[in-house]
């Protein structure tokens, strides 16, 4: 394992994420880590990540100089640089040299271990306000820029390597190159982490927890549930129950798309509950967006534990585990306990009866989304269930501004499937993050249709581009394919009279409208 030490910015998960497209495994540990605990787990090598803060701010972060000399081959970057400077002796300071952005970076020993076969000019992203201005001794300067004198240093012999930018954002060209230099010439680490291995590490761990014992499952019909779902029915087969609550909330053909083209691939077993009447006269009459939230997330619960009894009642008492998607993002941030403000109750599947012990079975545990899609693919998984754009866990129930009503979400149903369709055959998908439709069904406008006047509702269109759901931005969709998906939507689609678009970015707009 390649150990990444986070100092406390979002630099790290991508840095986690960049040492595995490397095809070597890593994992992200906090900065206040001691060192003993990070150097029991063994690693082959060490990434210290940016930070937000000076070296010299108070309460900055600071790392046990044991660290580097415990032999294992150390790599900081930015903030992880300027420490490793400070603590084996060299030099950083506030020179009033700030550089944010886009720099040149001048290497200047062409045959080092980090910049070998990289041009000796190289465009790379900067972000800070200290430099180091004198490397510790024992160390050559590979590089330097404009205003800082020591961008880059290393000591081949000590295996300890830095550099002031960072290499894992995109806009540092050669980045990749250089962080893969370190992990094999400077760490002599093979390139061997693949999706491959971590499908028959899974299979191998889920076999030897659930035993001869069963497994529980619920699919929301989302990329991550599914692959999790197949990737225990891969080792325990037949000992696996899947769940699908639906609740009435799906747009159109998604429940058909879990029911067959899932089973179809995987062979699971599939129980469907079919929950529409429940959750409908549940929502019936509510218009706010977070009492929708509530009872979709409760009514959900207690359909799943419904179903999760009935199957224990069938299958016996043995039915001990529960599979959950869980990714590795969500493992890091609950780890980082920070807390963030509660902008929306986002509802998953999480309900464990009280009085029944399941335990987890978490095999995606330690994935990126990325990687989780190859293992779906690995697994023979359809591409619109691999490839499938993020969905709210409430469904259409938080695209109908107003009341939900079976009308309105058939309505709805038809104005998605469209826009999808045209999305698709336009060939955008893999360019936007999601386009989420949503019906003003509390809003009606005056239009005109064949001779008639007509009084109908607006279909907002809400495509964005975004890498993590953050942060987002509208998404400049080509003029001919909303032309078409309005004219399509307003001809087609009774009571709809007019298409708008949003363009609002995120923030100050979350990318649902509730
Ligand atoms: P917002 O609207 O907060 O959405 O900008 C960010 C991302 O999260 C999705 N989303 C949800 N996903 N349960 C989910 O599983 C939820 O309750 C939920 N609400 C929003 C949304 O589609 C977007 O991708």
């Amino acid at each position: 394992v390649v150990l990444v030490v986070d100092f406390g910015a979002q630099y790290a998960q991508l840095i986690a994420r960049r040492v595995r497209e490397a095809r070597v495994y890593s994992e992200i540990v906090p900065s206040t880590m001691p060192v003993a605990e990070m150097l029991a787990k063994n690693p082959r090598a060490i990434i210290l990540s940016g930070g937000p803060s000076s070296v010299y701010a108070e309460g900055a972060p600071s790392l046990d100089r044991a660290l580097f000399e415990a032999g294992v081959p150390v790599f900081g970057m930015c903030y992880g640089f300027q420490l490793m400077a400070t603590t084996l002796g060299g030099t950083v300071d506030d020179n009033g040299a700030r550089e944010y952005g886009r720099t040149s970076l001048a290497v200047s020993k062409a045959g080092s271990t980090l910049f070998e076969g990289t041009p000796t000019e190289q465009p790379v992203w900067m972000s800070h306000g200290d430099a180091c201005s004198a490397a510790p001794e024992g160390f050559t300067v590979t590089a330097s820029t404009d205003v800082v004198p020591v961008a880059a240093f290393e000591n081949d012999e000590k295996k300890l390597y830095g550099v002031q930018y960072h290499p894992e954002v995109m806009h540092s060209t050669y980045g990749q190159q250089v962080l893969e230099h370190f992990l094999y010439r400077g760490a002599g680490i093979e390139p061997t982490w693949t999706t491959t291995n971590v499908v028959e590490e899974q299979v191998a761990l889920i076999r030897e927890q659930v035993g001869d014992r069963r497994a529980i499952c619920g699919l929301s019909g989302g990329v991550d549930s599914a692959v999790a779902a197949a990737l225990v029915q891969k080792a325990i087969g037949s000992q696996l129950t899947c769940v699908y609550v639906d609740h009435g909330l799906m747009r159109k053909g998604e429940t058909e798309q879990v029911e067959k083209d899932f089973v179809a691939a995987t062979g699971a077993k599939l129980v469907v509950v079919d929950a529409e009447k429940r959750f409908l006269d549940a929502l019936a009459g509510v218009s706010d967006p977070e009492q929708k939230r509530k009872i979709i997330g409760r009514e959900f619960i207690r359909v799943f534990e419904q179903a999760q009894l009935e199957i224990l009642q069938e299958e016996g008492p043995e039915v001990a585990f529960l599979v959950q998607g869980t990714l590795y993002p969500d493992v890091v941030e609950s780890g980082g306990g920070t807390g963030t403000a509660n902008i929306k109750s986002h509802h998953n599947v999480g309900g464990l009866p009280d009085d029944i012990e399941f335990q987890l079975v978490e095999p995606l545990r330690q994935l990126f989304k990325d990687e989780v899609r190859m293992v779906g693919q690995e697994l023979g998984l359809p591409e619109e269930i691999v490839q499938r754009q993020p969905f709210p866990g409430p469904g259409l129930g938080i695209r109908i501004v107003g009341d939900v009503t079976k009308e309105r979400l058939d309505l709805l149903r038809e104005a998605d499937a469209i826009a999808r369709e045209e999305l698709t055959a336009a060939g955008l998908d893999r360019d936007i993050w999601q386009c989420p439709v949503v019906l003003l069904a509390d809003v009606r406008s005056v239009g005109v249709q064949g001779d008639g006047r007509t009084y109908g509702h607006p279909i907002v269109l809400r495509p964005v581009s975004s890498e993590d759901a953050m942060t987002a931005d509208w998404s400049r969709l080509p003029y001919e394919t909303l032309a078409k998906i309005s004219t399509r939507i307003t001809n087609e689609v009774a009571d709809v009279n007019r298409v708008v678009l949003d363009v609002t970015s995120k923030p100050p707009g979350t990318i649902e409208w509730e």
